[in-house]
């Protein structure tokens, strides 16, 4: 696609923009694909060149109107980096993208940069575990407070339950992973930041505005736009769908072009970012990423119907088989446009019965993460979620019993059958 002066971003769809947005071949020798810029360094015209480049990269002057800000040095900035970033943040319809060296990395430098001591957000739970051990046990080293609130249906009420206990100034981000990980709690994105809005407007200058964060892991980008339901920031694990092959750990944020910036000096200086092969892998990765999510979710959709009707499972929370009537039904069919391939689900026992059946799996292998192209099954409670209290977890319905399973592109037939066989173990 030619992006002379007639492109416009919003003529195409992201699926589009995966395969060309960013790049121009003839900077290239013609390549279709962006090579892969193995590269630290990058060589200046002249030494008045390197002085404005690092003016501009540093804040230290302002950029010219269509002013190129040239490339310094692969922490700083390198075209794999900026290719891919400029690619998710259009599907993710915001103005800037980062991407970083894990989903964690993406995750704390975003809370280093935006909060100071003092300062305090409030997050939905469960979370990933390594989120639920950054807001337990660092940011408080930071002085800053983590509050928690139960993803799902209770959300608002019980945000507004806690408000009155907290120092009002020192608000300043809503937390939200939503599905959550592992229960699939679905969190009502434009409730929250509306509720931000609201806060925030009560408030006398514009720094003192309450953001809302979305971990968009689980359904997006394509199957959840935050940005639509008035998000400011989307975070996402780029080890799991949008890597898709189980192959590397990385992480974005998207967002407003003021906070990517503000978060992208802490990249900088933290080196958190990506290394630029793993920016090539992203791009490679972006283009199948549509195809991969939406051939996983037509499969997760038949197994978890499967799952909810089998006799030795108790319970299965899948956005798909929520019912009307509920008010997490009502927010899937407003915030979501598919349920994703996350089945939660509990079978009839506990941790023994649990570890039987996952040790019976010929198909699906046993192992963390997710979004992969190979089917995952893991147990939450003694492995991804293993440092947040079983107490806590139980409350959100992860019992000993639950199996978290991503389904992947092998035939769905195959699937099914490693289930059945697994489930006739117990
Ligand atoms: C929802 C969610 N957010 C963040 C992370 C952390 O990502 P990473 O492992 O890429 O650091 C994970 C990892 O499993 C996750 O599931």
């Amino acid at each position: 696609m030619k992006q002379d002066e007639s492109f416009k971003l919003a003529d195409y769809q992201p699926e589009t923009h995966a395969l060309s947005l960013g790049y121009d071949p003839a900077l290239s020798q013609g390549a279709v694909k962006p090579p892969a810029f193995l590269t630290s360094t990058f060589q200046f015209a002249s030494a008045e060149d390197g002085k404005r480049f690092f003016e501009l990269a540093y804040g230290l002057k302002e950029r010219e109107q269509g002013e190129d800000p040239g490339l310094i040095y692969s922490r700083i900035n390198n075209p794999n980096l900026q290719i891919f970033e400029e690619r998710i943040s259009a599907w993710d319809q915001t103005e800037k993208g980062s991407i970083f060296s894990s989903g964690m990395a993406a995750i704390s430098t975003t809370f280093l940069s935006l909060l100071s001591p003092g300062d305090c957000l409030i997050t939905t739970s469960p979370i990933y575990g390594g989120t639920h051990f950054l807001f337990e046990n660092i940011l408080p080293k930071f002085g800053i407070t983590v509050h928690t609130v139960s993803a799902g249906d209770n959300t608002l009420d019980e945000i507004k339950t806690i408000l009155p206990t907290i120092d009002q100034k020192s608000l300043k981000a809503f937390y939200i992973e939503t599905p959550a990980n592992p229960s699939n709690a679905l969190v009502d994105i434009e409730e929250i930041s509306n509720l931000a809005k609201e806060l925030s407007e009560q408030r006398s200058s514009e720094d003192a505005k309450i953001i809302t964060i979305v971990d968009n892991t689980f359904l997006g980008p394509v199957f959840q736009r935050p940005v639509k339901h008035g998000a400011d920031l989307i975070i996402y694990s780029a080890t799991k769908f949008i890597g898709g092959h189980s192959d590397i750990i990385a992480g974005v944020v998207t967002g407003t072009t003021v906070l990517i910036d503000s978060i992208n000096v802490y990249r900088t200086i933290m080196g958190t970012m990506a290394t630029p092969f793993t920016g090539w892998l992203l791009l490679r990765s972006l283009e199948t990423l549509s195809v991969r999510m939406r051939r996983q979710a037509k499969s997760a959709k038949k197994l978890a119907k499967m799952l909810s009707e089998h006799p030795k499972v108790r319970q299965v929370n899948y956005p798909d088989l929520l019912e009307e009537g509920c008010k997490q039904f009502y927010t899937y069919k407003k915030q979501c446009s598919g349920p994703g391939s996350l089945i939660a689900f509990e079978i009839d026992g506990g941790e023994e019965e649990a570890f039987k059946v996952l040790n019976s799996f010929k198909i699906c292998r046993l192992a963390v993460s997710l979004g992969g192209t190979e089917s995952l099954v893991e147990h939450p409670m003694s492995m991804t979620h293993s440092d947040v209290p079983p107490e806590l977890l139980e409350k959100y319905g992860v019992k000993p019993g639950v199996i978290r399973m991503s389904v992947g592109i092998e035939h769905e037939s195959d699937i099914k059958k490693d289930l059945l066989q697994a489930l006739d173990t117990i």
